[in-house]
């Protein structure tokens, strides 16, 4: 006797619109699972929250979606909460969680210069979580850490297909260009992925 394959179900959860940036992917890899998006509209934005108001926005908005539907997969789509909330997710829930943390190791291994940029939330830059990831894979590095909220409203701005403004977007970006030794940058906010096409754009030089 046949019986049907169980549908997955998957969720995802960030402040705002960062986290379509992965789900575009995952829906990508698996087709057939059902997803559902979590967004804290009323936490926005997370960078300049507290660690505690963090925690228990997240843990909160994940017990209503998981209340609702039976969830195999949390994504944490989002570096702010991730940094932060996974050990209180793995604890709390007993689906498999799964989150986003700057590819810091990945940039280390690609410079070529040594010298790299993370461009994140005032919140990730800052993070205990976040300095760790650079003692342990990029210590030999130089890294410039730049943190905005300006860049995760218009990311937002932008996938509510309202104009950005390239002024913003390039001032944001300055930091990083000051140092000309600076080969390669994390995108370690989920929200930046949207904005791509705008950094090129704007950037006085090409950067990975
Ligand atoms: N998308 C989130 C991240 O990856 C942050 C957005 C916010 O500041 O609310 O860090």
């Amino acid at each position: 006797c046949q019986t049907t394959p169980k549908v997955p179900h998957i969720a995802l959860l960030d402040s705002g619109v960062g986290g379509a940036s992965l789900l575009v992917h995952l829906r990508d890899k698996i087709p057939q699972a059902q997803y559902i998006y979590g967004f804290d509209n009323g936490g926005f934005p997370y960078g300049e929250r507290s660690e505690e108001e963090i925690i228990e926005r997240q843990l909160s908005v994940a017990q209503k979606l998981s209340d609702a539907h039976p969830l195999d997969l949390i994504v944490v789509a989002c570096n702010t909460a991730s940094t932060l909330v996974l050990p209180h997710f793995r604890q709390k829930f007993t689906s498999l969680v799964v989150g986003v943390v700057p590819a810091i190791k990945v940039a280390a291994k690609q410079s070529l210069s040594g010298s790299i940029g993370l461009l994140a939330t005032p919140a990730t830059v800052h993070r205990p979580y976040t300095n760790q990831l650079i003692r342990d894979f990029a210590n030999s590095c130089q890294v410039t850490k730049v943190g905005s909220v300006a860049l995760v409203e218009e990311a937002e701005k932008k996938y509510r297909r309202e104009m950005v403004d390239l002024e913003v977007i390039a001032k944001e970006l300055t930091p990083l260009f000051l140092n000309s030794s600076i080969d390669t940058v994390v995108l370690g906010c989920t929200h930046f992925s949207h904005l791509i096409d705008e950094f090129k754009q704007v950037a006085p030089r090409q950067i990975h």
